[in-house]
């Protein structure tokens, strides 16, 4: 048996946000390596890793197996948090490399088997502004970010906690900003943040050039990506 394993930056980066004593679920888990490692790591914790698919479904109970963690770790198979029950008791779900729409939709399906999740650690693929927005509307704080490059990819974690509910008006453009570009993230203004929003300038930028060309103009979305190309100059001054 081996007792340890290697885990990608990113996963790593996910996996530090989860307690030593946490019940987590590991929606689209693969291979299952995120939970193999983190339970490899802490001995009290429990997970759960749930798979859509056959063949992903296959290879997490491999793993799971081969690192001899079949009583700490339950393998599922089912559609996004359809496979957890209230006895779970799960207080953290970690939902990573898929879609920000995705994930958001699984959310959203799924509202109900939130009732004891206190933590939700989302790492899109794409679209994390949506992320944002489910959690502003869904009573979640923003509690960290992380922007990370891991082979020539950039990735943006989002952990969000449960709050109380506020009537916090979410029209501002100061919230869609932040839902954008996230909270912390416009903040701290790292290295990688500024490549990333300078190379969405630059692909905006040329989109918006080409639509320009066009015989019959869309006015609408010519003005929506001008004033976010606005927002990202904004950002990167
Ligand atoms: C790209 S992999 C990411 C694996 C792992 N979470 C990671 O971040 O490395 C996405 C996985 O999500 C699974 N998946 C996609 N939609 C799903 C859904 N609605 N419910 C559960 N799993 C899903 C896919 O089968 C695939 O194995």
């Amino acid at each position: 048996m081996a007792e340890h394993m290697q885990l990608s930056k990113r996963l790593q980066a996910i996996g530090s946000f989860i307690s030593r004593d946490s019940s987590f679920a590991d929606i689209g888990s693969d291979h299952a390596y995120l939970p193999c490692y983190i339970c490899l790591q802490h001995p009290n914790v429990q997970a759960i890793a749930g798979e859509v698919n056959e063949g992903p479904w296959n290879r997490a109970k491999e793993t799971v197996s081969h690192y001899r963690l079949t009583d700490r770790i339950e393998v599922r198979m089912g559609n996004g948090l359809e496979i957890l029950t209230k006895h779970d008791k799960i207080d953290t779900v970690v939902i990573a490399g898929m879609g920000g729409s995705l994930i958001t939709t699984i959310l959203t399906a799924g509202i109900e088997k939130l009732a004891t999740v206190d933590r939700i650690i989302a790492q899109p693929n794409n679209h994390a502004y949506v992320i944002r927005r489910f959690m502003a509307l869904y009573h979640y704080e923003i509690i960290d970010e992380l922007i990370i490059e891991e082979n020539g990819q950039i990735y943006e974690i989002i952990i969000s906690d449960k709050k109380q509910p506020t009537d916090q008006d979410i029209t501002t453009d100061v919230v869609q900003k932040q839902w954008l570009f996230g909270p912390i993230l416009m903040e701290q203004k790292s290295a990688i943040f500024l490549k990333k929003w300078q190379a969405e300038r630059d692909k905006l930028h040329r989109i918006i050039q080409q639509m320009k060309k066009a015989k019959v103009p869309d006015n609408d979305k010519l003005i929506r990506l001008e004033n976010r190309l606005t927002w990202i100059k904004e950002v990167l001054s």
